[in-house]
Parts: structure tokens; C-alpha cells; sequence
């Protein structure tokens, strides 16, 4: 049957409203409901013997991928790289057998990523891939398959297909963990309680729909916006300027935020927002000083952060969007949502076609 809009003036804005139930979905498949432990589909390899995962994608999913690269880093201690596939198929790096390769793609059909996944088995890597379309060339060429359970997306952009891949990377990054003795059971259970608590927390974020607009108001009369953003909320800061440059057609880009000194810096004055992905937690500080130096230099700060964070940068934040508070480790999972949200909007205000933006496609199937 064909997927109609619903109430909603675009799909994407029916996807964007879908992240609560999408995420709880994706969970749902991985998360023991009894013992609330992941337990995941079983695979065919086993994770405690895997020395390296490489990582491949294209576009959001490539975010997604960062993020995973950075919780199988921090949580499993496993040696990871994440590279898009354009690249990674060319650069032919030389991997040891008995490796990981993830592939992560809502379609399962990106030309590039299908080439990645053939490069990955071709080098004697065990294949495994984040699909949200489990009949997709991906799914059948790979050794195992993690599904997001997204639904059909129909937005170009991609919104609910990147918080479901998330959260299966963060369930499989925890099994990983377990397998390699490098969470103890405490923590395993403090991580896993706060993922299974981000559908009700990004269904409040849906709510801030006003505010959000507010900042949206900002950002359409901007020709370039900077995203700034740390660890494992720098991917979000990419996909933040991804998303805006897609829909709405404004110049932005995503950097880590220390990086900022080393060339956006240059950038700044008061027609340039400054968007901080800053949830509390390790690098809070490191990127508040940042945030500092680019409000020494005129730039309009808007604040993503929880309650403490916000207070903390109301001094020098022209606008601040408080979130609910959620874990570090899970704050990817949250933030999204708002930025995914904001180009929305600033799409809607510029006029542009949200749903099916110039010379995009859905689903990239040649090189
Ligand atoms: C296109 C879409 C993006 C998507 C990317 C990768 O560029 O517009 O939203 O992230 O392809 O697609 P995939 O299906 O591999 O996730």
C-alpha cells in the first residue's frame, strides 16, 4: 500500500515525529525484555575474537558510523576506523584476516558502500551490515545482518533510518564490550538503561517544536552556519550541517570543535551562527572554552545542551535549546533529533522542497 503523509506537510516531518517509536523498535529487537540486556540476533563470527572493525558508509550513515567508531574505541577498547566507502574501496587499505567489516546503509543499495562490502570480503574480513532494507544487495552479500527497524523512509534526507542506526551500533558496541571483558556488569546495565530511556526523552525533544523554530528564524537569514561539536557529538555536529546544506540550501559545515582555532575561527562574525552540540559530560569544558573564543569574536552561539550545560553558557549563548538530560554515551541518540528538526524548519521558512531536494537522490546506486 502507498505511505501517505498523515497530518504531517512533509514526510520528513512525519519521519522526524517517527524517532520515539523508531528507536524503541530498533531496541526492542536487540534488548532482552526481561533482563533489559542487549542480547543480540546470534552471529556467525564471535565478537571477542574480532581484532579490528573497519567501518564504511556513505552520507548520514557514515555519521552514524563515527559515532559507532567512537563507542567501540571508548566502551569495547576494539582498535576501529571509519572511512567513507568512495574513499575506503580506492585507498584499498591492506587488513588482516579475521576482521570486522561493518557496512551501514538505510537502502542497502549505495553503489559505493555495496563496493566497500565487496572489498571488505574480498580481504577476508567477516561482513556485517546496519540495513534498514533486509531484502537489500547489502543484506544478501553480507555474513550477518543487523536491521534498524525504521520503516520505509521517504524523505531524501535521511532522519528516523540515523537514530535507528545509532542505536543499533550502541547495542552492538555494548555486546562487543561484554564480549571483550571490558565493561563489568554494572556499567553494562547503566549504559543499556540509558538507551531504553531515549524514546521518551525524544518524544520531549518533539515537543520543543516552538523553540526550535525560534532558532530556525535565525538560521534562514544566515548564508554559512558552523556546527561545532566533541566526541562522540561531533558526528551530530556533521550531520547537523549536512542536513541544513541538503534542505535548506545554506552554506554550513561541522567541525570538532578544538578544532575550530585551525580555520573556521577566521569565519566568525555576527552573521555566522555557531550551533554547539554540548551535552554535560567529559568535554563539556573543553568545548565551552571553545565556545568562548568564538563569542570574543562576535559569533551568535546557539546552545544544544541539558539543563547544567545551558546555565553554564547562558552568558555568552544567544539562543540555547535545553534538552532533557541523558547519558554521555547516549547523547547521540537525543541530539539528533533537534538538529535533524532545525534544518527542517529552516527548509519550511526558505521555501525549498523538503521532502525531495535538488539534485539529490534517495538512494545513490552509481558512483
Ligand atoms: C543519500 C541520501 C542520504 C543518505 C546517503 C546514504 O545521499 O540523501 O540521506 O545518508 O544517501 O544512503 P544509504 O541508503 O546508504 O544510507
Amino acid at each position: 500500500a502507498a505511505i501517505g503523509r498523515g497530518n504531517y506537510r512533509h514526510f520528513m516531518e512525519k519521519e522526524l515525529h517517527e524517532h520515539p517509536a523508531v528507536i524503541g523498535d530498533t531496541l526492542h529487537r536487540m534488548v532482552d525484555p526481561g533482563t533489559r540486556a542487549v542480547a543480540l540476533p546470534k552471529l556467525p563470527f564471535d565478537l571477542a575474537a574480532i581484532p579490528r572493525l573497519t567501518v564504511s558508509a556513505c552520507g548520514s550513515a557514515f555519521y552514524a558510523g563515527l559515532v559507532g567508531r567512537w563507542w567501540f574505541e571508548t566502551l569495547a577498547r576494539l582498535p576501529a576506523d571509519a572511512d567513507v566507502a568512495s574513499e575506503f574501496r580506492y585507498r584499498a587499505p591492506p587488513l588482516t584476516e579475521g576482521g570486522l567489516g561493518l557496512l551501514v546503509s538505510q537502502s542497502g543499495e549505495t553503489a559505493d558502500t555495496l563496493a566497500a562490502l565487496r572489498y571488505l570480503r574480498a580481504e577476508r574480513q567477516h561482513v556485517l551490515s546496519v540495513v534498514n532494507v533486509p531484502e537489500s544487495s547489502m543484506a544478501r552479500e553480507s555474513d550477518a545482518v543487523l536491521e534498524t527497524v525504521a520503516g520505509p523512509e521517504i524523505g531524501v534526507a535521511s532522519t528516523k533510518a540515523f537514530t535507528a542506526q545509532l542505536a543499533v551500533l550502541a547495542c552492538l558496541a555494548i555486546a562487543t564490550a561484554r564480549a571483550r571483558g571490558a565493561i563489568d556488569a554494572a556499567r553494562e546495565a547503566a549504559l543499556t538503561a540509558s538507551l531504553l530511556e531515549i524514546p521518551a526523552r525524544a518524544a520531549a525533544v518533539l515537543e520543543q517544536d516552538a523553540e526550535i523554530q525560534r532558532v530556525a528564524a535565525i538560521l534562514a537569514e544566515a548564508r554559512d552556519v558552523l556546527y561545532l561539536g566533541r566526541g562522540n557529538c561531533f558526528p551530530i555536529a556533521l550531520e547537523g550541517a549536512l542536513k541544513l546544506k541538503e534542505i535548506s540550501y545554506i552554506h554550513a559545515e561541522g567541525y570538532a570543535a578544538g578544532e575550530m582555532k585551525h580555520g573556521p575561527i577566521a569565519l566568525i562574525d555576527p552573521a555566522v551562527p555557531v550551533i554547539a552540540i554540548t551535552p554535560s559530560g567529559p568535554l563539556f569544558d573543553k568545548t565551552a572554552s571553545n565556545l568562548q573564543e568564538a563569542a570574543a569574536r562576535g559569533g551568535r552561539i546557539i546552545v544544544f545542551s541539558d539543563a547544567a550545560g545551558a546555565a553554564r553558557l547562558r552568558g555568552i549563548a544567544a539562543e540555547t535549546i535545553v534538552l532533557p538530560d541523558v547519558d554521555p554515551f547516549a547523547a547521540p541518540l537525543l541530539y539528533a533529533i533537534p538538529v535533524q528538526l532545525l534544518a527542517y524548519h529552516v527548509a519550511v521558512r526558505k521555501g525549498t522542497d523538503v521532502d525531495q531536494p535538488r539534485n539529490l537522490a534517495k538512494s545513490v546506486t552509481v558512483e
